[in-house]
């Protein structure tokens, strides 16, 4: 293989030099040049009259559908993420903090994959014998799974293209991790942006061509983004995070983006002895269960991908003792945060400029849907007054500037979800209630239009 060419190119304004500099000639930002491979220019441009190529204009009506061929990994969570199963030839990068359980799924699904499918990981990170510790602790050892521990792509590529010892190529190779894996045609270290991209580039590529199916182990920077500033995200047709704490028992995956499913779909895993264990009913498990109803705190139903789940959100609003009082915000935007302590205030008169508040969603789930506005406005309401709500209410509905309720999507199925746990009244749009003939049994339900109308129905309580 001839060896490519190498530049330099900002990634900025995204010009290209032949060597390196401190700064960009171009633009003048400061190191922001990063070493990338020329792209080979070749002179078989033709003119409009030029001869057809090999691809065709074709109508939408004459393009056979064909389903996408799928395998379940058996791990039902896993499988809820990927839309369904994994798709064949398709690219999904996992993301997430260290130690939160990205190699440990991966060898507990490629383990059952294996059962069906000829499947390769591929370790940078640990060595054969870490791999296999794993797997025995997982009490995977007789699967057969196929390892290889290497970091150069061309080798990889080269390994994943030949028959294996069973004479098959592998179907389903993870890479452990993308970060330490390299590509000789760049000079940069493992872990570099041009790294990164290019080998990822290289195996998707590979896997595109030969219809392997390929996860990508990707690390998280400190900013939280996957490393190599997203480059990755466009490339591959699934992107999963982990969210949670490498600390705590629960840990999940949201499907960010899904080429082949729903997006923000959530897995939900427990970490044990055994590795990770799907949760399968996991409505309920982010409530802890107060004896005597607490200030402060409420249940909202939010709607995480394809599935409702109930939430506890806590709230303490405490004095200030400083100038500018504290908002601070686990598993919610902050933002809205802020906003809502602004409808709040010129809505319905309630002041909250010189308190302290905290707002914590329970679990350390994190909420991406606005339908637990209610829910944030009741529970910092409750702390502030410091009025505990009853045990058996909920509430979710979405919060206007102009201190309207709004609705929120699929009510009906929240309703029934928090009635299913003995949830006994709920505080919600009122165009979200139940059409006549559609009640739920025993369940009380308040419709509210407006901030104030939220705010007196929780004091009538
Ligand atoms: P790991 O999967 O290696 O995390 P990552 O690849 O994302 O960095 O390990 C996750 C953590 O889980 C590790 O600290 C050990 C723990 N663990 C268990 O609690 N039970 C188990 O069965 C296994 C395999 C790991
Ligand atoms: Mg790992």
């Amino acid at each position: 293989m001839a060896k490519a060419k190498v530049q330099y190119t900002c990634t900025v304004c995204g010009a290209s030099h032949s060597k390196w500099a401190g700064q960009c000639g171009d633009c003048g930002e400061w190191n922001t040049m990063s070493e990338t491979i020329a792209a080979i220019t070749t002179n078989n441009r033709q003119g409009f009259a030029g001869k057809k190529g090999s691809a065709q204009i074709k109508s939408l009506k004459d393009i056979q559908m064909r389903e996408e061929m799928r395998t379940p990994t058996n791990i039902s969570e896993l499988d809820r993420v990927l839309g369904g199963g994994l798709v064949h030839g398709s690219v999904t990068l996992i993301g997430g903090d260290p130690g939160i359980g990205k190699s440990t799924l991966l060898t507990q699904s490629l383990a059952s994959l294996s059962q069906s499918l000829p499947c390769l990981y591929v370790t940078g990170e640990e060595s054969l014998q870490q791999v296999s510790l794993r797997a025995h602790r997982l009490g995977l050892e007789d699967r057969g799974l196929n390892l290889l521990s290497e970091t150069c792509v061309e080798n990889i590529i080269t390994m994943a293209g030949e028959p294996q010892a069973e004479g098959q190529r592998p179907k389903v190779i993870v890479i452990d991790s993308i970060q330490t894996i390299y590509t000789q045609a760049l000079q940069s270290a493992p872990g570099a942006v041009a790294q990164v991209r290019e080998s990822a580039a290289q195996l998707v590529r590979f896997a595109k061509q030969t219809g392997t199916a390929l996860f990508l182990v990707g690390h998280v920077t400190k900013e939280g983004t996957l490393a190599g500033p997203r480059v990755l995200e466009h490339m591959v047709d699934t992107v999963l995070y982990f969210e949670g704490h490498p600390g705590e028992r629960y840990r999940m995956i949201r499907a960010i983006k899904n080429r082949f499913g729903a997006v923000n779909e959530l897995g939900i895993f427990a970490m044990t002895d055994e590795g990770l264990k799907t949760v399968s009913n996991p409505s309920a498990i982010f409530l802890s269960r107060h004896e005597e109803p607490v200030a402060g705190s409420i249940i909202t139903v939010t709607r995480e991908g394809s599935r409702p789940l109930l939430i506890e959100l806590q709230a303490l609003v405490d004095e200030s003792h400083s100038h500018i009082p504290r908002r601070v915000c686990l598993g919610l935007d902050p933002n809205r945060l802020n906003m809502l302590l602004a409808v709040m205030h010129r809505h319905a008169g309630i002041a909250m400029f010189d308190q302290d508040v905290f707002i914590n969603i329970v679990g350390g789930v994190r909420l991406t849907e606005t339908s637990a506005d209610t829910a944030l406005i009741l529970a910092a309401l409750s702390s502030f007054r410091d009025k505990p709500l009853p045990n058996d209410i909920f509430t979710f509905g979405e919060v206007g500037l102009a201190g309207e309720i709004r609705p929120v999507p699929n009510g009906q199925e929240r309703l029934r979800e928090a009635a299913k746990h003995g949830f006994k009244t709920a505080i919600i749009p009122s165009s979200n209630m139940p059409r006549k003939g559609a009640a739920i049994d025993g369940l009380n339900i308040i419709a509210v239009s407006r901030v104030s109308e939220l705010i007196d129905a929780a004091i009538a309580l």
